[in-house]
């Protein structure tokens, strides 16, 4: 029996990871902007929603099913784009990947994941969009626009919220750098997390893979702060497929990019890792539902951790959601029986707060 018998909820995971991973590592991964504030505003905007219980309703046939520009999805939640996932345990995204083409649910490919956006379609067999971050002076960013094309992704996902990666200060204090810089308090890290150690030791230590490839190179740290909307129009005159921008709060913006001809957007805080003092995702999303009307895309990530979580997040105007750092949790905690079972996890919950509030489906 593995370690994932033993995790029973998101929180579970967390902890067990939080035992495995480098303190750098787990940093990096749990850790938000400023003093994480944002991230409690929009916990705390979470917790207080409340479901409606409802009762008598015949729920005994009920559907987690969705769809997603018009293909069907076995869940209403994928999984977010994160960079560097292979940090969690070697072969991270590959797991991430295999799980998004069982469930034909995407797989957000990060500009920086640790595996080549190539092989990470091939092994999600179609369900994946690739995240772009524009960078510098934008060159190198087409460039990607144009191998996204050629791999044969058919969604794009422009991540706005990072003109300045934001200041995580639990990052900070680790020295936590890519590629990683080893000096005696990392190496003290990793000697007392020996398991991942070792691992990542024989299983490749995680890159940026997207870069290895000549006449791509990507530095975490450059400004992305020269995108404006004149970019956005190249980027929408570029990309023939479907287009969602990530990373709005405001609905002032939300009005400008529906106009814009972006075909959906993606609430979200990045997670509480970029603006502190954003206001909570969570309200945001019912504010810019309101705004955008009925029949527009939208889809919502930022502080999910469960099944109900995810529920409240549908029923406040999200078309679709996506979790983050606890799949990442479920991998350190028990590599890919555990980021399975953290699923199962997830859709129990989901499927009970279903029946518990007269859903059986989730049409809206
Ligand atoms: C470790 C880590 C790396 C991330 N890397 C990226 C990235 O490369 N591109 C991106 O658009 N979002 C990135 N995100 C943000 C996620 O896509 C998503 O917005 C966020 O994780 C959702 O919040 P949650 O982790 O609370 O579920 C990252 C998040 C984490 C935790």
């Amino acid at each position: 029996m593995g370690a994932e018998a033993h995790f029973h909820s998101a929180e579970d995971a967390r902890r067990l990871a939080r035992r495995r991973l480098p303190w750098m590592v787990f940093d990096y991964i749990d850790g938000a902007a400023g003093s994480e504030h944002g991230a409690r505003r929009n916990r705390a905007a979470l917790d207080a929603q409340t479901l409606r219980p409802r009762i008598l309703c015949d729920v005994s046939e009920r559907s987690l099913a969705t769809t997603l520009f018009g293909k069907p999805a076995h869940r209403p939640f994928g999984i977010a784009p994160m960079g560097m996932c292979n940090l969690s345990g070697p072969g991270a995204d590959l797991m991430l990947a295999r799980l998004a083409a069982r469930d034909h649910v995407p797989l957000g490919v990060s500009t920086v994941a640790s595996t080549p956006m190539e092989r990470l379609i091939e092994e999600a067999e179609g369900n994946a969009w690739f995240q772009l971050y524009f960078s510098g002076a934008g060159t190198g960013t087409f460039k990607l626009v144009d191998r996204a094309k050629a791999a044969g992704y058919q969604t794009l996902v422009l991540t706005v919220d990072v003109p300045e990666v934001g200041r995580r200060p639990r990052e900070l204090r680790h020295g936590f750098k890519m590629p990683f810089r080893i000096g005696p308090r990392q190496f003290l890290d990793f000697a007392l997390h020996p398991q991942w150690s070792l691992e990542t030791l024989f299983g490749g230590k995680p890159q940026m893979a997207n870069f290895e490839m000549e006449g791509y190179s990507f530095d975490r740290t450059e400004s992305r702060a020269k995108a404006d909307w004149s970019m956005l129009e190249r980027l929408r005159d570029a990309w023939p497929g479907n287009l969602v921008v990530k990373g709005v709060l405001d609905v002032e913006d939300a009005l400008a990019l529906k106009a814009a001809g972006v075909d959906a957007i993606q609430v979200s805080s990045h997670g509480a890792r970029q603006l502190e003092s954003a206001p909570a995702p969570f309200l945001a999303l019912q504010d810019i539902r309101e705004a955008v009307g009925d029949a527009y895309p939208l889809f919502y990530d930022s502080s999910l951790r469960s099944g109900e979580d995810a529920l409240k997040a549908l029923l406040a105007g999200a078309d679709f959601v996506f979790f983050g750092r606890i799949l990442q949790f479920a991998i350190a905690a028990a590599k890919e029986p555990g980021l399975r079972k953290l699923w199962d996890v997830l859709s129990d919950e989901m499927s009970i707060a279903m029946a518990q509030t007269g859903l059986s489906d989730l049409k809206r």
